[in-house]
C-alpha cells in the first residue's frame, strides 16, 4: 500500500546531489581548500580522572612546522553557561582546555597547530603532558542509580498514573523482567572536520553537522559574538545520527584560528570519535507487566537506567515510549542516571526508542507466551483510544493497520506458536513481530523561495542534509507548492546566512524545512502575477513557521510501526542469522518514496546490527572502549543482512501543511526486539542482554 500521490510528492526522485556525490564533486567538510590553512591535532588525556598537572610544550613548539600548543594554561575563555537552541547546555567536553580537571579518559587536553596536518600529528603524539591521577569508577551495572530524578531537558524522568501495587495484584499474569542493551556508536562514515576563519570581522567556519543554525549559535554563545558576525556551513554531511553538534573539533578551530589569525582545521581522527563524538548509554530496564488471562493489560512499568559523565547530565529515556503504546489502568515509567567517569552520551538515532523498545516489545513477547495470545492480537487488544497516559487525542495511530498489512505480507497466519520446532537441517527457524513509535515533532523555520527572470525558481532554507535526502525531498515539495517541474527548482541548504532553520534531528528535520518552503512558495505563488516580466533580482517570499507550530492543538504525535523478523538458529555454534525482515510503518505522507525506503531500511539495518553485533565494552584498568574503532566495534556487514522490505500504509498527518510526520528514526525502532523475539521463537530461549552473541545463544 503506498499513499496516493500527485505531482512530485510521493514520487520516486533520485538525489539531486547524487551526480555530485558519485563524481566527488561534492566536497565535504575537510576537503574544501583554504589558502594559508593551519592545521590542528587534538591531544587526549591518558588518563579517566584527575588532573593535567603540566604540559611540556617547549619540545614540541621546536618541532617542524608547529605554530602552537593550545591547553587549559594558555586557551582563549569561553562562556559555557547557556541553555542553546535545543533546551540543553553544550556538551563540557567541547568547551575545551577551561580548567585542569580530565573527567574520562580521551578527554581533551590540548591542540597542536602546524603548518600540515602530518606535523600536527607527530608533534601531537610527542606532546608529554603530567596529570595527577585520581581512581576512575566507569562500572555501569543495574541498581547503581545516582542519588535524585535526573533533569532531562525535553522529557519528564518519570511518568504515574495509576496505583501499581493494587493492578499488579489485580493481574492473573505478570511478566517482571530485565533487560540490558550496552554502549553503542554511532561513527559517521564522514568524521567530524571544521575549519574556521576570521573573514571581513565575521568567524566563518565550514563544517561537518546537523544543523547549522544551531552550531552557529553555540558557538556564537561559547565565544561571546553576536550572532549575526558568525556564519557556520555545512553543505554535504556523510552521515549525523545524533553525533554532530557542538564539538571539540569546531571550538578547537576556532580558538586556533583566533589565535593564529588564520583559517584552521580540525579533524577528528576514528579512535578520537569514541571518547569525543557521543555515543549512546548502556541500558538497564526493568519492566513489569501485569495483564488479564487474556493478555488485557492492568500495569505496564517500565524502568531504565543510563550512565551519563560527571560533568553533564544525559537521559537515554528508554522508559519513556511505553507512555504512548499501549492502554493499562497502572502506568509507571521512569528514568534514572549513575554518573560515571565516562563521556557524556549523546542522541543516538532513536535516543531511548531504541533501546527502550528492546525491553518493552520483548516483555511483550513474553506476555502473549504465558497468556498463549498471538503477540500481534495481543498488542489489538492493548490499543489505547488516547494516550494513556496524557490522555491527548492522537494526531493519527495507524498502528494495528500496520500490523494487519506486515502480518498479511510476512506470512504471519500460517505461523505455528510454538518455540523451538522448526527444523531445516542444522538451523533452528523463528518468526518474531514487534512494534515501533516515535514521536512526530516539528521546529520552527524559516524560509525563501524567488522566482528567478530566467523562469526557475530557487529555494533558500537552512536545512541539513546528512545522507537522508532532505535536499531532495525539499525539491519536490518546493514543486509541488510552486505547481512547476522539479528542474526547474534549486534549494540551497547548509549555510547559517540562509537564516533559522531547525536541525537534523529528532526525525524533525523534513518535516518542520517543509512546513516552511511550502508556505514561502505558496506566498509567492500568491503575489505573481501571470505573464508579469521578472526583474533581474527576481521575486521573493519568506516564511516563518514559529507562529504556526505554535498553534498547534495539543496531541500525541507519533509515527507507528510493526516490524517482522524470520531468524535461524545455529545451535552447535550459536550463529544466528537473519533471513527476512518487513517493516510496515504510518509515517505520515512519504514525500519521496525512493530516499525514505533507504532510510527505513537503514534504521532496520541498524537494529538487526544492535540485536546480533553491536556492543562497546569498558575495560575498568583504563576507563576506555576496547577495539575503539571500525574494526573492533562490530557493526553488520553486507553478508549479515538479508532480503529487507520497508513499506508505509496511509497515514498523513493532518496537522501537517504536507502531511508528514517524520521517518529519521522509527526505522530502527522494535526491529531489534523483532530478532529477539524470533530468536526465541526458533530456539525457546529468551534473550534479554543484547547483543545476541554466540556465546550467549550457547
Ligand atoms: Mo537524531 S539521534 O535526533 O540525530
Amino acid at each position: 500500500m503506498t499513499t496516493a500521490t500527485r505531482g512530485a510528492v510521493g514520487t520516486a526522485h533520485t538525489r539531486v546531489e547524487g551526480r555530485d556525490k558519485v563524481t566527488g564533486a561534492a566536497r565535504y567538510a575537510a576537503e574544501i581548500p583554504f589558502a594559508d590553512l593551519a592545521h590542528g591535532w587534538l591531544v587526549l588525556s591518558t588518563v579517566a580522572r584527575g588532573r593535567v598537572r603540566a604540559v611540556d610544550t617547549d619540545a614540541v613548539l621546536g618541532m617542524p612546522g608547529v605554530l602552537t600548543v593550545l591547553h587549559h594554561g594558555n586557551a582563549p575563555r569561553v562562556d559555557s553557561d547557556f541553555i542553546g537552541m535545543l533546551g540543553v547546555p553544550p556538551d563540557p567536553s567541547a568547551a575545551l582546555f577551561q580548567h585542569d580537571r580530565v573527567a574520562h579518559l580521551g578527554w581533551p587536553v590540548a591542540l597542536v597547530v602546524a603548518e600540515t596536518s602530518e606535523q600536527a600529528r607527530e608533534a601531537a603524539e610527542s606532546l608529554v603532558v603530567h596529570y595527577e591521577t585520581e581512581p576512575h569508577d566507569v562500572a555501569f551495572s543495574a541498581g547503581r542509580e545516582s542519588e535524585g530524578y535526573p533533569l532531562d531537558g525535553h522529557l519528564p524522568a518519570v511518568a504515574e498514573k495509576g496505583d501499581l501495587a493494587d493492578r499488579l495484584a489485580a493481574s492473573a499474569v505478570v511478566v517482571d523482567a530485565e533487560y540490558t542493551t550496552p554502549e553503542e556508536y554511532h561513527n559517521p562514515m564522514e568524521p567530524h572536520a571544521a575549519t574556521a576563519r576570521w573573514e571581513g570581522g565575521r568567524l566563518d567556519v565550514v563544517d561537518s553537522n546537523q544543523g547549522t543554525s544551531w552550531v552557529a549559535g553555540e558557538l556564537a554563545n561559547l565565544f561571546s559574538l553576536d550572532p549575526a558576525a558568525v556564519r557556520v556551513r555545512s553543505e554535504h554531511v556523510g552521515g549525523g545520527f545524533g553525533s554532530k553538534g557542538v564539538r571539540a573539533h569546531q571550538v578547537g578551530a576556532v580558538m586556533a584560528a583566533t589565535v593564529l589569525q588564520r583559517p584552521v582545521r580540525v579533524v577528528m581522527t576514528r579512535r578520537q570519535m569514541f571518547s569525543l563524538a557521543g555515543y549512546r548509554s548502556p541500558t538497564a530496564q526493568r519492566v513489569r507487566l501485569g495483564a488479564d488471562a487474556d493478555g488485557r493489560l492492568r500495569v505496564l512499568e517500565h524502568r531504565s537506567l543510563n550512565q551519563t559523565s560527571t560533568v553533564h547530565e544525559f537521559v537515554e529515556p528508554s522508559a519513556a515510549a511505553g507512555r504512548s503504546m499501549y492502554a493499562a489502568d497502572a502506568h509507571h515509567t521512569a528514568s534514572r542516571i549513575v554518573r560515571l567517569d565516562v563521556p557524556t552520551p549523546t542522541w543516538m538515532r532513536a535516543p531511548g526508542e531504541a533501546p527502550g523498545s528492546f525491553a518493552l516489545e520483548s516483555a511483550l513477547d513474553e506476555l502473549a507466551e504465558r497468556c498463549g495470545v498471538d503477540p500481534i492480537e495481543l498488542r489489538v487488544r492493548n490499543e489505547p483510544a488516547v494516550g494513556p497516559v496524557s490522555g491527548l487525542p492522537f494526531g493519527s495511530r495507524n498502528l494495528i493497520a500496520c500490523f494487519r498489512e506486515g502480518a498479511r505480507r510476512f506470512g504471519w497466519a500460517e505461523r505455528d506458536p510454538r518455540p523451538g520446532v522448526r527444523r531445516e537441517g542444522r538451523w533452528l527457524l523463528g518468526t518474531g513481530t514487534a512494534a515501533a513509535s516515535f514521536p512526530a515533532g516539528v521546529g520552527p523555520s524559516t524560509a525563501a523561495v524567488t522566482a528567478e527572470a530566467d523562469g526557475t525558481f530557487t529555494v533558500r532554507i537552512n536545512a541539513a542534509d546528512i545522507g537522508t535526502g532532505a535536499r531532495t525531498a525539499l525539491t519536490l515539495v518546493a514543486a509541488d507548492a510552486l505547481e512547476v517541474p522539479t528542474d526547474r527548482v534549486r534549494v540551497r541548504i547548509g549555510d547559517s546566512d540562509l537564516g533559522p532553520a531547525m536541525i537534523a534531528g529528532g526525525s524533525t528535520g523534513t518535516r518542520s524545512w517543509s512546513w516552511a518552503v511550502q508556505a514561502a512558495a505558496e506566498e509567492l505563488r500568491r503575489s505573481l502575477v501571470p505573464g508579469a516580466d521578472i526583474p533581474p533580482e527576481g521575486i521573493t517570499a519568506r516564511s516563518n513557521t514559529a507562529e504556526a507550530i505554535g498553534a498547534l492543538a495539543q496531541k500525541e504525535r507519533h509515527a507507528f510501526g510493526a516490524q517482522f523478523a524470520e531468524v535461524a538458529v545455529d545451535p552447535a555454534t550459536g550463529e544466528v542469522r537473519v533471513r527476512r525482515m518487513l517493516g510496515i510503518f504510518a509515517a505520515g505522507r512519504i514525500v519521496n518514496p525512493l530516499t525514505a525506503r533507504n532510510q527505513l531500511v537503514g534504521g532496520m539495518v541498524w537494529g538487526l546490527s544492535m540485536a546480533l553485533h553491536e556492543e562497546a565494552v569498558r575495560d575498568r584498568a583504563s576507563g576506555g572502549v576496547y577495539g575503539a574503532d571500525l574494526a573492533g566495534y562490530h557493526v553488520a556487514a553486507h553478508a549479515d543482512v538479508p532480503h529487507i522490505e520497508a513499506d508505509w500504509v496511509d497515514d498523513p498527518d493532518p496537522d501537517d501543511p504536507v502531511g508528514i510526520k517524520g521517518i529519521g528514526e522509527i526505522g530502527i525502532v522494535g526491529a531489534a526486539a523483532a530478532v529477539a523475539n524470533a530468536v526465541w521463537h526458533a530456539t525457546g530461549v529468551r534473550h534479554r542482554n543484547l547483543p545476541i552473541r554466540p556465546d550467549r545463544v550457547l
